[in-house]
């Protein structure tokens, strides 16, 4: 059990936020050089003008609980926590099998040889937001009445997949879970979140019966921008009154700024787009030092200006030393796997922390932007703990997100033309009953579980290729017979491959 009891605690418990976590991509991509020319359109458009390099995707091995599986089981083993020590289980996703039965039910598979079942969460969806929603319900969870005491557990998965288009290379797959708890190593700066919610028709997914979305992109980036102007002012107001910022430069005073990443591009456009707000908000602009040449600029609204080339250019230069440092770490998994919708933000945090050392990141803070179409949209900040006794979980934590570059470059590439046939077998087969994946299993990572079989009645069948390595530990009684879902009583033999 956790050493920490909500009896133990008058008040709130202290430093609540991420404990532990864990990433999971799919084990093949297609090169986005490769694409460009695929697609017939001019070479750098998805590598320079998008910012892309390489797009993860899932054949029909794989959805959302697979994904969401091979995270939880990953991040339980890796962080030898005990399923009895979960009090609450929360999955943010937009990659919808089923239109009542929560992904969340399918991973308390995971939790039946513990035997506990008083797992509190179910599913959270609105675009690419779900997760930062879920992280949000088990942090106030933990910090409530309701408290028993336990771990929480967020998990973020999605499959991203768009019709052929323009749209398509803006893809990606892949799941992030988190361990939550108090005496995080990632803490929660509390009372310091900026909203923006609207109605909008940018992206959205009305076809219940396909995969992808409709998606208005012009407008998306619009809202995306404009949502980051409105989480921005909150944010900057509250932190400043909280003391956790001095001055008018919120760049100035925070180490590093994540971003949901739809595309590497436009993240590089955001950073820039809070120097602007930044640059306005200053009542006294440094035009002799940072600000040198942005004179012409101090009139700028920033309603017009959203795609404004001029205003862009200017303070996407002025801000590439600040993007150098404080945000183009945390964009490896976004540059390498795609936007993987919910995730895409929490893999911005484990690709900056992977990025460093504990004692480069000891007490430093990150501010993070959680973007979902819709519209709904925050802005909140982490403190990394500056504890750095042995004993601390940050060093465990870097640790566990050290590899992510060599299992990065541990995938498989695919030929366009193999990754065009299997997103069109996708398309035929998601959603049908019975059904048989045809999709190789061997070429999947160790520890992954995948669909065996969908049967008449549209229950899915998971098994999982054996782990290996980190995992060699674990005895096939640890790992979840294959069953069907609607009787686990009925278990078969592991799946060895
Ligand atoms: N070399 C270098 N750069 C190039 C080249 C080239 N050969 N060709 C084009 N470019 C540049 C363009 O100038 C443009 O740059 P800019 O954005 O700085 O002006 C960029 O590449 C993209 O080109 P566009 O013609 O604008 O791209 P297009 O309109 O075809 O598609 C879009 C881009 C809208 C992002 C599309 O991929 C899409 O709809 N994606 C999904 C929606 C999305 O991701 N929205 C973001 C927020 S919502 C969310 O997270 C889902």
């Amino acid at each position: 059990m956790p050493s920490f009891s909500a009896k133990d605690h008058q008040g709130w418990p202290e430093d609540v936020g991420i404990v532990a976590m864990e990433v999971y991509f799919p084990s093949q991509y297609v090169d986005q050089t490769e694409l460009e020319q695929f697609d017939g359109v001019s070479t750098g458009k998805y590598t320079i003008g998008l910012g892309q390099s390489k797009m993860g995707f899932c054949t029909d091995r794989e959805d959302i609980s697979t994904l969401c599986l091979t995270v939880v089981q990953k991040l339980m083993d890796k962080n030898s926590i005990s399923y009895s020590d979960i009090g609450r289980l929360e999955v943010g996703t937009e990659t919808l099998i089923d239109k009542s039965k929560s992904v969340k039910t399918i991973l308390m598979q995971l939790f039946e040889n513990s035997g506990n079942s008083n797992v509190e969460g179910i599913d959270t969806t609105n675009a690419c937001y779900g997760g930062t929603s879920a992280l949000f319900n088990a942090i106030n969870w933990i910090e409530s009445s309701s408290w028993d005491g336990r771990y929480a557990v967020v998990v973020a998965g999605d499959i991203a997949v768009y019709a052929t288009g323009n749209a398509r290379c803006t893809g990606g797959a892949g799941a992030v879970a988190m361990l939550v708890g108090p005496n995080a190593s990632l803490i929660l700066d509390r009372g310091i979140r900026g909203t923006h919610m609207q109605h909008v028709y940018d992206f959205y997914k009305p076809d219940m019966a396909s995969e992808y979305p409709v998606v208005d992109g012009k407008l998306s980036i619009q809202c995306y921008l404009h949502s980051l102007d409105k989480c921005f002012q909150i944010y900057s107001a509250k932190a400043r009154t909280a003391g956790l910022t001095a001055g008018p430069s919120t760049l100035d005073s925070v180490d590093a700024f994540l971003f949901h990443s739809p595309y590497c591009k436009l993240v590089q456009k955001s950073l820039a787009r809070l120097m602007l707000n930044d640059f306005l908000n200053d009542p006294n602009p440094d035009f002799s030092g940072k600000y040198a040449g942005l004179e012409g600029f101090k009139e700028v609204k920033l309603e017009g200006s959203y795609f404004d080339k001029s205003v862009e250019t200017a303070f996407v230069n002025a801000s590439k030393p600040i993007f150098e440092k404080k945000t183009k770490p945390s964009l490896m998994l976004a540059n390498q796997v795609g936007n993987m919708y919910t995730p895409s933000l929490y893999g911005g945090l484990a690709s900056f922390i992977s990025h460093h050392t504990v004692e480069q990141i000891a007490g430093k803070r990150a501010v993070l932007f959680s973007y979902g179409s819709g519209l709904a949209s925050s802005m909140f900040s982490v403190r990394v703990t500056d504890d750095l006794s042995p004993s601390s979980g940050i060093h465990k934590l870097v640790t566990s997100l050290s590899d992510l570059k060599s299992r990065l470059d541990g995938r498989m590439k695919v030929d366009p033309v193999d990754f065009d046939k299997t997103m069109k077998l996708r398309e035929q087969t998601h959603h049908l009953a019975p059904y048989i994946p045809v999709g190789p299993v061997e070429t999947l990572f160790p520890g992954t579980w995948y669909l065996s079989e969908v049967d008449s009645m549209h229950r899915r069948k998971y098994e999982r290729v054996y782990p290996v390595g980190d995992d060699a530990s674990i005895q096939a009684s640890d790992v979840k017979k294959s069953s069907t879902l609607e009787d686990s009583s009925v278990a078969s033999s592991v799946t060895v491959n």
